[in-house]
């Protein structure tokens, strides 16, 4: 139901702004010479073919002469307007010996100077054959653009294929209420009613007062940290302000495989179980990143050159190694970081879906974890944006597949346009998957300007009721990846402007604290924000009882019973119902 609502405040607007840019986009009529005013064949043969996505017709390419030899399309575009293109395409086949293809997708934009610019728009690096997948992205118009042609370019220049489906559309520009709107979806996604009712004789209720405060978010709200730091007495301060900011922790480093064993059969499996236990003690929930990662520069160096069943054991020693030892204490693991970027198993063993058998193993040996798939350039840039839309959905249709969610990694760099940044997240959050926002930081050296950038970003994130957490990068400039994206400062990890807004949100704007209602009539309504709360009964500023509530979806009611009159009233027998 929610789900559907959201659809309705959030997305429907840019629905209704949809203007279909392309000419016989569905292909359905047989016009693809370039006098047609459509698409058109370039340096190949275009061919009207019956095998289509949807409708009776597609166009058939073949007999590609270069990499850029394909479709293309010459539409004149407005200037300074951000657009967004899609078409479904079916590969016919591979260059022989390989198991996928790279397709991109590019433009080259005219301009009223006379330039000519060529750019990447979008890129699926490993596309599987003979199945219809998403291909396209964003891309913004200079002021003075005159035309832009739109390609499909495939570097083997023997693969055939089938396109159909095409669109292109303006983005619409979110209005500047854009704010308000998500402060009502705030208020609608993230809170709920706790109801209390007293049973007791209403004289006797006269001086009650309920109290609660708000100890945690159902939100996951969190952080990248060094599993040293955290262990090691000299970095005090850093450890006070994760455990004063943060609900969630993920080790940056120190679970990865090349991290963990340097050298073949040496694992060091205790700096990161150490952290572990040190975020557990502290009732720090854990995100585990990350399993596998096969980008080639990342996989443990021992393992460069291994192939076929060397290859295959040592990812099963992997997964037996790892996901015992962590069992029962992390709630999340990134199975194959970056898989749309990198895919050093698939390639290494020959299994196009080796990534799909390591969540079937890492799910036997463990299946409480729940499993992600992870990647970058999907919000920041436009070109992963559709790569992992198709991957996620592949994953999901396939059965089997224990895929819980999706990991968008959220590396900032301004400047930041809010309306395209909410149109790629949209492309993820149409496969329905529960999203996580993974690795957030937000490169702007500008403290003001930083803090404004975060508090935009988090907004638009926390409003989306298909995020369920969001993952800072890091925070402290003394250990960040990026340090000019840090959220605090100096040797005693003091927050900055931005850190300063994150407190704000984080214990202030986005939390339930110090709300106090009467019990006079015997029932009383707190709206909060989900999480899990400390509740206090009070007569009189004097405290009676204390309770934890867990406030969650659809809200709670709590039914307090009360027994004895006067001034020895005691509460007992309280009941969450
Ligand atoms: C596409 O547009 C560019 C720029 O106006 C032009 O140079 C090119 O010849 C056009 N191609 C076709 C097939 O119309
Ligand atoms: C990989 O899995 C997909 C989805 O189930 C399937 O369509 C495809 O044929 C598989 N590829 C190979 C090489 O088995
Ligand atoms: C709380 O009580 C109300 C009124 O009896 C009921 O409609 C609602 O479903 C209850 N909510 C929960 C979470 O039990």
């Amino acid at each position: 139901m929610w789900w559907k609502t959201v659809c309705v405040l959030l997305v429907a607007p840019s629905v209704l702004g949809v203007t279909e840019l392309l000419h016989n986009s569905d292909f359905e009529l047989k016009e693809f010479r370039p006098e047609d005013g459509g698409w058109y064949g370039n340096g190949c043969t275009a061919d009207w073919s019956s095998d289509s996505y949807a409708g009776k017709h597609s166009v058939k390419v073949t007999n590609r002469v270069r990499k850029w030899g394909g479709m293309a399309y010459n539409v004149t575009l407005s200037g300074s307007k951000n657009y967004y293109f899609k078409a479904e395409i079916k590969l016919l086949n591979t260059h022989p010996g390989s198991l996928f293809t790279k397709v991109q997708v590019r433009t080259a934009v005219y301009s009223t100077s006379g330039s000519v610019k060529h750019a990447l728009v979008s890129e699926v690096r490993f596309m599987e054959p003979l199945m219809w997948q998403v291909i396209g992205g964003d891309f913004s118009t200079p002021a003075d653009v005159t035309t832009v042609q739109l390609y499909v370019q495939i570097t083997d220049t023997d693969v055939n294929y089938l396109l159909d489906t095409s669109t292109l559309h303006e983005i619409p520009t979110i209005p500047n209420s854009w704010r308000a709107e998500a402060d009502i979806a705030i208020e609608k996604y993230r809170k709920a009613d706790l109801n209390i009712r007293a049973l007791g004789s209403l004289p006797a209720l006269k001086d009650l007062t309920v109290e609660v405060n708000q100890e945690k978010h159902e939100f996951g709200f969190g952080s990248a940290v060094h599993a040293d730091m955290l262990v090691d007495s000299q970095y005090k301060a850093y450890q006070d302000f994760f455990y004063d900011n943060f609900e969630w922790g993920v080790i940056e480093n120190k679970l990865k495989w090349k991290q963990m064993e340097w050298s073949e059969g040496h694992v060091d499996y205790d700096t990161a179980l150490n952290a572990i236990d040190a975020m557990l003690k502290h009732g720090v929930k854990i995100r585990a990143h990350n399993v596998f990662w096969g980008i080639d520069e990342n996989i443990p160096k021992w393992q460069q050159g291994m192939t076929g069943q060397t290859l295959w054991k040592q990812m099963e020693r992997r997964i037996q190694g790892v996901i015992p030892r962590t069992k029962g204490k992390v709630e999340h693991w990134d199975v194959n970081n970056e898989n749309v970027h990198g895919h050093f198993y698939e390639i290494g063993t020959g299994d196009a879906n080796a990534t799909m058998w390591m969540f079937r193993e890492i799910h036997k040996l463990d299946p409480n974890v729940k499993l992600f798939l992870n990647d970058f350039g999907v919000v920041k840039d436009s070109h992963s944006t559709q790569a992992f839309y198709d991957q996620a959905m592949m994953f999901k249709n396939t059965p089997n597949v224990p895929l819980y969610g999706l990991g968008i990694q959220s590396h900032l760099f301004p400047p930041i346009d809010m309306s395209v940044l909410k149109y790629r997240l949209d492309q993820i959050v149409s496969t329905g998957l529960p999203i996580w926002i993974t690795e957030l930081d937000i490169s702007e050296p500008l403290e003001d300007r930083k803090a404004d950038l975060y508090e935009d970003v988090l907004r638009l994130y926390f409003s989306t009721p298909q995020i369920h957490g969001i993952m800072f990068w890091g925070f402290w400039d003394g250990k960040h990846s990026k340090p000019v994206a840090a959220i605090a400062s100096g040797q005693s990890v003091t927050p900055n402007a931005a850190g300063q807004r994150w407190q704000k949100l984080f214990k202030h704007d986005w939390r339930t604290v110090d709300q106090a209602r009467s019990l006079s009539t015997g029932q009383a309504t707190i709206r909060g924000f989900k999480g899990r709360y400390s509740l206090s009964v009070k007569r009189n500023g004097v405290t009676l009882h204390n309770e934890e509530v867990i406030l969650g979806t659809g809200g709670t009611n709590l039914t307090l019973s009360l027994a004895g009159i006067g001034d020895t009233i005691h509460v007992s027998n309280i009941l969450i119902g």
